[in-house]
């Protein structure tokens, strides 16, 4: 691979005496999009957590290629806005360098820009993630962690929030791992496929996407 931003290696991971990760090797491409589906409870929130550096506490190792750890932009189950703050002051306060092109660049894109002082308590929970889909790329980021990020949301919203990402990545292309219960979703979003099994968990298979994203 040419540009490899994340190597990682874990020999195992466990939460106490319970081994929920066996043996896994991930090394994902600069612009990569990779997904990691698998049932629920083996472990695809741990290997997205050990794989940005989130979770330390493993077995093996995590190396950025690079020589510094990423920028990273993660999109979570629940959007985890700061309810105190409005959407345009929740993606200005994940900026490290603050970028308010950037942040309205990628509001309008969401659809958003007409939201951007509103307060997340007053959003629908499809705006909330548009949101906090915005703040996860306001950060420039050069890694994208998405946790089930379409989940309890209606097929159509699904459908064009899927859309949406796509869009935000073109324009700037990253590194992603995308966690998905649906097997669908990662072949319409992801170059490769990871599908963990087994307990503890592995990679039981690993497709590559014939023409990714159509
Ligand atoms: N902090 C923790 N302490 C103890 N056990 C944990 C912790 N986090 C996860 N686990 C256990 O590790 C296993 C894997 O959890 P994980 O959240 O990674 O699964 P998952 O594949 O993401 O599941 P889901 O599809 O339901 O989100 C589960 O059995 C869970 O109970
Ligand atoms: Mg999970």
């Amino acid at each position: 691979m040419a540009d490899v931003i994340l190597r990682l290696h874990i020999a195992g991971k466990a939460f106490g005496t319970r081994k929920v990760l066996g043996a896994i090797d991930l090394a994902l491409g600069a612009r990569e999009i990779v997904a990691i589906v698998g049932p629920s409870g083996c472990g695809k929130t741990t290997l997205l957590r050990i794989a940005g550096g989130l979770e330390r506490d493993f077995n093996g190792s995590l190396e950025w290629p690079h020589g510094r750890t990423p920028r990273i932009g993660t999109v979570f189950q629940e959007p985890r806005l700061l309810p105190w703050r409005t959407v345009r002051e929740n993606l200005r306060l994940a900026q490290e360098t603050p970028d308010d092109a950037l942040a309205d660049n990628l509001l309008d894109t969401l659809g958003l820009l007409q939201f951007a002082d509103a307060y997340p308590g007053t959003l629908s929970l499809g705006m909330a993630r548009r949101a906090a889909i915005a703040r996860a790329f306001a950060v420039s980021p050069e890694l994208v962690l998405l946790d089930e990020p379409f989940v309890s949301l209606d097929a159509d919203m699904a459908a064009h929030s899927r859309d949406l990402v796509l869009t935000a990545w073109r324009a700037r292309p990253t590194a992603m791992l995308l966690v998905t219960h649906d097997r669908a979703e990662a072949e319409s979003m992801a170059d490769r496929i990871l599908e963990l099994g087994d307990e503890p968990a592995r990679i039981v298979a690993e497709i590559r996407v014939q023409a990714p994203r159509g």
